[in-house]
């Protein structure tokens, strides 16, 4: 069931988003090498906590494997959903951000992918390939149009550059829960609602240097390539009004 948002709801989620992506304008510049990816959980934590919010990760997910963290970091061949832990980052590494805070029970989610210093060729232009998958999938956005024309959008862009585009993980509905109906893939499949005034929605491309198939590590959270060549991830939260979508989060780029 799709909840349809009123405009107070919506004001609600656009208050969360903005912190959110204030958040991220100060973690940003902190993914650099050397920096243990523990470390920017735990800034994480204590930001959204003086911010008034709660992490909306943190305890997400099957009660017997709840996620631990309050942000999910991936890197490389890591797709989404990885772990902080007492890894490095290193020089040349793609690292994926993905967080969402719960601010008086409205729910933000927006993901970035950052350069750890000087990152190859392929990978800057995989990574900028992917967030123009986002852009060209929020540009498809269109109350009374078909859900699926985002992903037709996403794939299209991801076609240019012969990019794998994960399809066993999908955008949602967002705002009063983190995973809300409907699923918003990337890759055309799947029911085909009409989009609609009051839908919000989280759009998250996943894109991969190689094939697009993905594997889940024994930790039960950490999704990778199947062949292990790298991918990047980029999300925003989009609200839809009856004429035009509104980017709920901010660009940061
Ligand atoms: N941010 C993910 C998404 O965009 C959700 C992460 S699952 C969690 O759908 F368990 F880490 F919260
Ligand atoms: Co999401």
């Amino acid at each position: 069931m799709i909840r349809l948002k009123n405009e107070k709801q919506i004001n609600g989620i656009r208050t969360s988003c903005k912190l959110l992506s204030a958040m991220y304008r100060e973690l940003m510049p902190l993914v650099k090498p050397g920096v243990q990816t523990l470390d920017l959980d735990r800034w994480v934590r204590d930001w959204i906590k003086k911010a008034g919010g709660r992490p909306a990760f943190l305890g997400y997910g099957p009660r017997k494997n709840p996620y631990p963290a309050a942000i999910c970091i991936s890197i490389n061949n890591e797709v989404i959903h990885g772990i902080p832990g007492k890894r490095k980052i290193l020089e040349g590494d793609l690292v994926s951000l993905d967080c969402g805070i719960d601010l008086g029970g409205f729910i933000s989610d927006q993901a970035v992918t950052v350069e750890a210093g000087r990152v190859a060729p392929e990978l800057h232009a995989l990574n900028m390939a992917t967030r123009e998958c986002l852009y060209q999938g929020i540009a498809a956005v269109k109350a009374g149009d078909r859900l699926l024309q985002i992903a037709r959008a996403v794939s299209a862009r991801a076609k240019l550059g012969n990019y794998g585009v994960v399809h066993q993980f999908c955008g949602h509905g967002v705002g009063l829960e983190l995973h809300e109906d409907p699923q918003v893939p990337n890759y055309p499949h799947g029911p085909n609602p009409r989009m609609s005034r009051g839908m919000v929605i989280a759009i998250e491309p996943m894109v991969n240097l190689g094939t697009a198939d993905v594997e889940i590590l024994q930790d039960g959270w950490t999704v990778v390539t199947a062949d292990d060549r790298p991918s990047a991830h980029w999300e925003h939260t989009v609200a839809i009004f009856e004429d035009r979508a509104e980017i709920l989060t901010d660009p940061l780029e």
